[in-house]
């Protein structure tokens, strides 16, 4: 029921428009546009800077705060007292898990963590210097292959077993990404490891010897993944949701996900940082790049930093930049030339005008890539990091757009293309 209601007045049009309009718990209130297409007319926001493509309960960001918001938690907190499993229980279901919940969660996503040994054989086809990141749309949407006729997407439980494959298998995925790109053996997940020391364990262990997850680094990973793990309705979500809308195969939704989150000015940023700080290289080049980034004619962007919603810190930064410091530290090489290179540039774009005046901050992707190359990962699997994080985040909106009544996402345009016209 509307709250509120907007009256709108078009010049050549009699009368006004009445528009519903409607309040969340939180956040700006919404105008129903709907009743536009009976006069007419369509909105126009190319890039959805002003438009709200749906309802959810999931996630709330308030942009000018520097909040985020999962089921009502603070990510801060989320950060400090959860772990990246809980979160997933959460996201899915809107409430955290009591102690036994959790215990049943964890144990289910331990046994679902092998994917079936056919898919071995798809990696055979890359190049072995092929980008992770195709590698992992080429095989999670080889996964509708094998799960194509077990899922009614309007089944509730079904919908749950496939977010439960999905978070199992994307870490061992990502690994045998990773080993097929050095050429070493794939190695099965373990069920006596936490959920980050058995991707540690997949990522850098060997059939040669047991391979010790340092608690430390597993701690630090763990909090990457919960860092990274939902964020409302941005592109590669969004992605999800449009791609669902149509009754697609989930796992081929989440393709599509990772497809849109590869790109650098999203999820491709924390890859494109650390090229970014290799090229400054030295902090004596920090003034040119910075100049080169507020050229309106050069292309060159600073990465991990601005974003769509925050025009303050990015909460999810603020914690990463501490982790960073934690690992560094605890690996001793807290004097990482990149570390200080990243700490001086935010420094300086901090108190720069141009950054100042367009309120653009360090956002999750910043310190990510650091944190990560101090761990061992190399640069080419950092997005794959943040898809397997997100791969939460996005199958908790895919369902729950399918929990509700829907209709297919079928945006309009403005056309200004020649007007009809006889074939000569
Ligand atoms: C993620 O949406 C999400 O929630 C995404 C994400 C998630 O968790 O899902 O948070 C993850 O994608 C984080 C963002 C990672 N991307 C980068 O770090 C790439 C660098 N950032 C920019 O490409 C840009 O800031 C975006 C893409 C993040 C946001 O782009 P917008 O909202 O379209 O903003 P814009 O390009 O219109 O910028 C506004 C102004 C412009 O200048 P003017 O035209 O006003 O003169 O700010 C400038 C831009 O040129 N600007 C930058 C800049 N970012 C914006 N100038 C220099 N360096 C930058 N990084």
């Amino acid at each position: 029921m509307a709250d509120k209601k907007a009256r709108l007045t078009v010049e050549g049009l009699d009368g006004a428009i009445e528009l519903p309009v409607y309040s969340g718990t939180e956040g700006p209130d919404v105008i129903d546009v709907r009743p536009l297409t009976g006069k007419g007319l369509f909105t126009y926001d190319p890039g959805f800077v002003s438009t709200a493509a749906c309802e959810s309960k999931i996630t709330y960001i308030d942009g000018d705060q520097g909040i985020l918001l999962h089921g009502g938690y603070p990510i801060e907190q989320l950060a400090d007292k959860s772990d990246y499993l809980e979160v997933c229980y959460l996201l899915l279901n809107g409430e955290l898990p009591t102690e036994e919940q959790k215990t049943v969660f964890v144990n289910i996503i331990k046994n679902h963590t092998m994917v079936h040994e056919q898919m071995s054989h798809f990696f055979n086809g890359f190049r072995r210097d092929a980008h992770p990141m195709a590698i992992m749309v080429a095989c999670v949407g080889a996964l509708s292959a094998f799960y194509h006729d077990s899922l009614d997407i309007n089944d509730a439980h079904h919908r749950e077993v496939c977010a439960f494959r999905l978070i199992a298998k994307m870490p061992t995925l990502a690994a045998m990404s990773y080993k097929y790109s050095i050429g070493q053996p794939f190695m099965y997940p373990r069920n006596d490891l936490g959920y980050a020391e058995n991707f540690l364990h997949m990522m850098f262990g060997t059939p040669c010897e047991e391979y010790k997850p340092n608690p430390v680094l597993a701690k630090a990973m763990d909090r990457i993944f919960v860092l990274h793990a939902d964020h409302e309705q941005n592109a590669s979500t969004s992605t999800v949701r449009l791609a669902g809308s149509s009754g697609a195969n989930p796992f081929a939704c989440i393709s599509a996900g990772i497809a849109a989150l590869w790109g650098p000015a999203h999820g491709g940023a924390n890859e494109a940082v650390l090229t970014m700080l290799e090229e400054i290289g030295d902090e004596s080049n920090i003034a040119e790049y910075v100049e080169r980034a507020k050229d309106p004619e050069d292309p060159f962007r600073l990465m991990g930093f601005g974003h769509r919603v925050y025009r303050n810190f990015d909460p999810r930064a603020k914690v990463m930049k501490a982790t960073c410091d934690q690992v560094l530290k605890e690996l001793g090489v807290e004097n990482e030339p990149l570390l200080k290179i990243a700490k001086r540039l935010e420094q300086i774009a901090l108190e720069d005008p141009y950054f100042v005046e367009r309120k653009l901050y360090p956002n999750v992707d910043f310190y990510s890539g650091i944190i990560l190359k101090a761990i061992g990962i190399p640069t080419s699997m950092f997005t794959v990091i943040f898809a397997l994080s997100r791969t939460i985040g996005w199958i908790s909106h895919w369902s729950e757009f399918h929990s509700s009544p829907n209709r297919i996402g079928r945006p309009r345009q403005l056309y200004t293309g020649p007007k009809m016209r006889d074939y000569p």
